[in-house]
């Protein structure tokens, strides 16, 4: 098989990189290791930033998302019995976010794939990279049974943190930043009508918990755990028992409870990698960098991280001008460490440390009561949440 871009990963990030490359006429092949249902039933992500809504919507693929999203403009802090309004419109110059389910985004994709009659292979073993720094690279594979080589003129590496694409760049190119929290999210899926609008980010004493949802029937909600949690210690009514008492408030506010559909625990790291790029091969995505879900990036980067790739391939294959890929991974990595930053922050602001001291959690109160009533302190949260500009 001979073609383009070769990608790695039917993620987010290697699915909307496939649809951009092909609405610009690059001939591009998607290879991913699970099946379909794997991929479309996955549940992770629900916040999308305002650069990536516009992303969609220029992609052509944001009809049902706004058709079934849940537009948001504020967020709320709960401390001391407390729910605290972030107005992330009015403090971001009029930017949102839309509640939308990953799993959705990428069911809308592999639609999208499917339509343009371009290969998407799913559930390829053995899939392997060569001559990355060669201006002949390939990809190889086993298909449906059969050996497959894919020769391309570019690699994209969109398989996630646990992919092969990093592993293939010799370690002596690569540097590695990283940092594990000691502690992990407990998140559950549950059939129960949503009780608050917006989404409630909890600093309570046991830990802390985030309120979100998936729809006006699917409440979505995370505590704070172990990091080596055993799921089978959390019977529901434990889970709900907690629940109830992190997100407890003085004005009686509640969550409402419903037949719990999912349940996981997700371990909690801070990662980059630099740079994202060997030869030719160019890393987007979790494939490069991770960040704690407490500030909602992770697919937000991935989504920036392809369409600022996309953007260099198109300039490379339109007029031969490869300024854009050269200046790929810095430019990624501008963003990338602004969101590892917000992301270390929330995640320090909101959560129990086990090594905390009465004088941090002091100075930890002292933050959440400066940003739920300065405007500047305010600031800080909504222009990072909302997603700053993209750099183009
Ligand atoms: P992935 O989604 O991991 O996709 C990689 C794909 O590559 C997978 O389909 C995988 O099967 C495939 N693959 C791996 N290895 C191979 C191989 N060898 N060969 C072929 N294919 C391979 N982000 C947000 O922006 N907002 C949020 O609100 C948010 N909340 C989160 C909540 C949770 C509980 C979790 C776990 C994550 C959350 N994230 C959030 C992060 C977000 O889900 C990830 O950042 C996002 O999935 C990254 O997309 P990706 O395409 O880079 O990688
Ligand atoms: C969700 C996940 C997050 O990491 C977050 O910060 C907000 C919402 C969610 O899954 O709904």
């Amino acid at each position: 098989m001979r073609t383009q871009v070769a990608i790695i990963g039917a993620g987010p990030a290697g699915l909307l990189l496939g649809h951009l490359l092909h609405r610009a006429g690059i001939d591009n092949v998607i290879v991913e290791r699970h099946d379909r249902r794997y991929a479309e039933e996955r549940i992770r992500a629900g916040v999308l930033e305002q650069g990536t809504i516009d992303t969609l919507d220029e992609a052509g693929v944001g009809e049902r998302m706004h058709r079934e999203g849940l537009p948001h403009e504020g967020i709320e802090l709960l401390f001391d019995r407390k729910r605290h309004r972030i107005d992330l419109t009015a403090l971001s110059g009029g930017r949102a976010i839309v509640v939308y389910g990953q799993h959705e985004v990428v069911k809308d994709l592999i639609a999208a794939r499917v339509e343009t009659g371009r290969p998407l292979l799913f559930e390829a073993s053995d899939v392997a990279v060569h001559d990355l720094d060669s201006d002949h690279p390939s990809v190889t594979c086993v298909h449906d049974g059969a050996a497959v080589k894919i020769e391309c003129d570019y690699v994209a590496g969109c398989d996630g943190f646990h992919g092969i694409c990093r592993p293939a760049m010799p370690a002596g190119a690569l540097k590695v930043f990283d940092r594990i929290y000691p502690f992990a999210w407990l998140g559950i899926l549950a059939e129960a009508r949503p009780s608050s609008h917006e989404l409630v980010y909890a600093n309570h004493e046991n830990g802390f918990a985030l309120f979100s949802m998936r729809s006006e029937k699917i409440t979505r909600l995370y505590l704070q755990c172990e990091p080596e949690e055993d799921i089978n210690e959390w019977s529901d009514d434990r889970i709900w028992s907690e629940l109830h008492t992190r997100l407890e408030t003085d004005d009686g506010w509640k969550v409402n409870e419903g037949p719990i559909m999912q349940k996981g625990v997700t371990p909690m790291r801070s990662f980059v990698c630099e740079p994202m790029q060997y030869g030719r091969l160019f890393l987007a995505g979790d494939s490069a960098h991770i960040v704690p879900p407490t500030g909602a990036k992770g697919m937000n980067l991935a989504v920036a991280d392809v369409r600022m790739l996309s953007k260099a391939l198109i300039a490379h294959y339109a007029s031969n001008d490869d300024t854009r890929l050269a200046a790929y991974s810095d430019t990624c990595l501008k963003r990338v460490w602004r969101a590892e930053h917000y992301s270390w922050w929330m995640t320090s602001m909101l959560h129990r440390f086990p090594e905390s001291t009465p004088f941090m959690d002091r100075v930890q109160r002292s933050e959440l009561a400066y940003v739920t009533s300065s405007e500047a302190g305010g600031r800080v949260v909504a222009e990072n949440y909302v997603g700053l500009p993209f750099a183009d």
